[in-house]
């Protein structure tokens, strides 16, 4: 069992705060993705986990045992980076049973872990060649195997797909979620930038500001109902339509939050604009819309006929389905 626990978690670089307490509590078997803006802390605190940073202060516990001081070999965490880390000069068999003879591993269970996990990633056909003659997914794919041998008890992933093209990526996406699946016993913390990959495979999200923890909840929670203005801009794309001025003081908020999808085009709506652009992307079109009430909004309206520029046009938005928050950020009930 591998429940994973923060209590006050600091990190400092010298004289740097980084990471400013933080408190996690995370279930054995749980899928939980860390997003937050470049430079927040994701690497960091994952890395702390890992055992690749020592902890400034606070409380780090894996399966109920303390691990600030434990050694990173034996805290059973296995690290997937963005850049793979593969040793050039071995093969992908060396590579997958390096970390194995190190932990001192008997050859015949070495060979069979690196066998299945080979299988279950099916790289099985490319384990006598270098990390050179393979693709970016194929050498991504040898370092999830790598991390999957070791049968770790948390599996950390620092953006495990950014190097991929797009298809790719949505393919090893699948794969990582099937995987998890899987390996239903092991905890996995996998760090994003990507709304897909966050909304997709978390059980749960942890939205970080700045070396703290924004708002913790389902992908679904945060989405409906976003802590805070800064969760509302940065979980959804496109983003959350933000309002300020005389519209918002209105409805007696200093910002109001209206997503693309809860904005309508209706003859009698509020806010009269000007269409500025229009994205067709054949599931749905974005049209950017300047008004005057309102600024500048995006707006989702269904695939077919796209208003061109200058169109002129009303919105309406959904009045159910307005985030309204105060002056702090905090938002209204
Ligand atoms: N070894 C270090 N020495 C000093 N400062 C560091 C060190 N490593 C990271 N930092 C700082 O700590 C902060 C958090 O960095 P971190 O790499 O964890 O961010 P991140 O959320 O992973 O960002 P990104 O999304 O760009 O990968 C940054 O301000 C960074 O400059
Ligand atoms: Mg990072």
């Amino acid at each position: 069992m591998a429940r994973v626990e923060l209590q006050a978690v600091r990190k400092s670089f010298g004289t740097v705060d980084v990471i400013h307490g933080i408190d996690l509590d995370l279930a054995s078997g749980e899928f939980v993705v860390f997003v937050g803006p470049s430079g927040c802390g994701k690497s960091t605190l994952l890395r702390m986990i890992a055992g690749l940073e020592d902890i400034s202060g606070g409380e780090l516990r894996i399966g109920g045992e303390k691990m600030n001081d434990v050694l990173p070999a034996k805290r059973g965490c296995a690290m997937v980076f963005q850049s793979y880390a593969l040793y050039p000069h071995m093969t992908v068999r060396e590579n997958m049973a390096f970390g194995l003879e190190q932990a001192r591993l008997s050859k015949r269970e070495i060979e069979e872990r690196v066998t299945q996990s080979a299988r279950m990633l099916q790289i099985d056909h490319l384990m006598d060649r270098k990390p050179k003659a393979l693709s970016g997914g194929q050498r991504q794919r040898v370092a999830i195997g790598r991390a999957i041998s070791r049968q770790p008890r948390v599996f950390l992933f620092d953006e495990p797909l950014s190097n991929l093209d797009a298809a790719l990526r949505v393919d090893t996406r699948i794969e990582i979620a099937a995987l998890h699946h899987r390996l239903h016993d092991t905890t996995m913390i996998y760090v994003t930038h990507d709304q897909v990959e966050a909304m997709t495979l978390a059980d749960r999200i942890v939205v970080l500001n700045a070396g703290k923890v924004e708002q913790v909840g389902t992908p679904m929670d945060l989405y409906e109902r976003p802590a805070s203005r800064f969760v509302a801009s940065f979980i959804g794309s496109p983003r959350m339509n933000l309002i300020e001025g005389a519209t918002a003081e209105a409805m007696g908020a200093a910002c109001v939050g209206i997503r693309p999808e809860h904005l309508h085009v209706a003859q009698d709506g509020p806010w009269a604009g000007k269409v500025v652009m229009a994205e067709a992307l054949g599931s749905d079109t974005f049209l950017h819309v300047e008004t005057a009430e309102a600024g500048r909004v995006v707006v989702r309206i269904p695939p077919g006929e796209t208003p061109t520029p200058g169109t002129a046009l009303h919105l309406a938005p959904d009045a159910a389905r307005l985030h309204r928050f105060g002056a702090d950020g905090a938002p209204l009930a």
